[in-house]
């Protein structure tokens, strides 16, 4: 039957209601039969506190009520506020600046950042590679452009970064295509909480510079950074933007900065991509694309987000107390991750390799059925093809102690 009443017909593979929101939904019907204290409800990629309350940065808000009338009303410029395009390149990539030509754009979160890289540097009809375990937004904007998604094999039998997977795929996607979009999420990877070692991403950046050795062949590396205010130091994490120096210049990389999760305000809709690249023609060319395509589809971004990350970097005990408020915030999450990595080893759970981040995921197969029979022990879990999603990020530590072993059990029996 055709779904499409007045729509007009196109690649889009329309597939109604939003999965994550119905089971949140049931979680939320759920508890009011049976008491909140009594439900798990791990479906929600927002920080909550132990009694499902959205957690806020404090000072976040504080900054918000500093703003002058115009710092929130007014129009921020197409390409966003000049401050905010400045300050975003230190939020992004700390004392770890690689060398090139570095430009950023504002956008409405990391999302605006993968529409416009899908949009403007592969062509219609081409095929975008991501990793097999992701984000179901990268297939719905893959669609909606009129792109396909196509998946490598994300690890190998020891865990670790299936490299060779990567490299078939990209070589065999280079082969018939002139331009490749790589949509790679890192660190702390949605869905599965992994993060690359410092010889992964060396020895994936060395499969790029091989294939790009065909100077006909344009390579995009979108490396969604939409989590490194939750993965591990604040310094370290982001020492691997250095690999990112003196690339070839048909090797561009773009990065997507999120206001949602580092900075709480998911709702603002406010983020970034930064390029790095070899060429200064390269990252103009960037830059009036993407105006481009900003203007094309939402037009200005946020303008209050812009003004308070302005605030945050040009205050150095504002910046402090953000730095302090979001380590207790991670600490938090980290303590919920453990307890739950403690319980799967103690009951043999297999788990994707979690190093940080709000997620964590058990492969197995069934997944809807075990997801299925999960909601009737009041544990909602959102199942991901291939596995079940967690998000440690809603539910309290006594509860990520006590649910591994439920899964472990339904996992056997059924
Ligand atoms: C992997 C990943 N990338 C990007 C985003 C983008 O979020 P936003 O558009 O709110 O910045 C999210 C949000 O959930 C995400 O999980």
């Amino acid at each position: 039957m055709n779904q499409y009443l007045m729509a007009a017909p196109g690649t889009r593979q329309i597939s109604g209601d939003d999965k994550i929101f119905g089971i949140n939904k049931s979680a939320h019907d759920m508890s009011k039969i049976i008491g909140p204290e009594n439900v798990v409800n791990a479906t929600i990629g927002a920080l909550l506190d132990d009694e499902g309350k959205l957690m806020v940065l404090p000072s976040i808000v504080e900054a918000y009520k500093s703003l002058s009338p115009s710092e929130i009303a007014e129009y921020a410029p197409i390409a966003g506020v000049p401050s905010f395009l400045t300050n975003v390149k230190t939020a992004v990539f700390g004392q770890y600046i690689p060398n090139g030509y570095i430009e950023a754009i504002a956008t409405p979160g990391g999302t605006g950042a993968i529409h416009n890289t899908i949009q403007n540097y592969s062509l219609s009809k081409d095929t975008i590679l991501t990793t097999d375990w992701f984000w179901g937004p990268y297939k719905t904007i893959s669609d909606e452009l009129g792109r396909n998604l196509q998946t490598f094999t994300m690890f190998d039998e020891n865990k670790k970064l299936n490299i060779s997977a990567f490299e078939t795929e990209t070589k065999a996607l280079l082969k018939k295509q002139s331009h490749l979009v790589i949509l790679f999420n890192a660190p702390a990877h949605n869905p599965t909480g992994f993060t690359p070692d410092d010889k992964e991403w060396d020895v994936l950046m060395d499969v790029l510079k091989k294939e790009a050795k065909n100077t006909e062949k344009k390579i995009t590396l979108f490396v969604d950074a939409a989590y490194i205010d939750f993965a591990g130091d604040p310094d370290t994490s982001r020492k691997f933007f250095t690999k990112f120096s003196n690339l070839p210049e048909n090797i561009l990389v773009i990065v997507a900065f999120s206001m949602s999760k580092g900075y709480t305000l998911y709702g603002m809709r406010s983020g970034a991509m930064v390029c790095i690249t070899p060429n200064k023609a390269i990252a103009e060319e960037f830059k009036t694309i993407n105006m481009y395509s900003n203007r094309a589809t939402w037009s200005n971004g946020t303008r209050p987000a812009m003004s308070i990350l302005s605030r945050i970097f040009e205050n150095t005990d504002l910046y402090k107390k953000v730095a302090q408020e979001r380590a207790d915030f991670k600490s938090v999450l980290d303590k919920r991750a453990q307890a739950f990595l403690e319980s799967s080893k103690k009951c043999g759970l297999e788990l994707c390799p979690y190093e940080s981040g709000f997620f964590i995921t058990i492969p197995c197969e069934n997944a809807e059925a075990i997801g299925q029979e999960l909601q009737k022990e009041a544990i909602f879990i959102v199942p991901i093809g291939k596995g079940l999603r967690f998000a440690v990020s809603a539910v309290s530590q006594d509860k990520c102690k006590i649910v591994p072993e439920k899964i472990a059990s339904l996992i056997k029996n059924l």
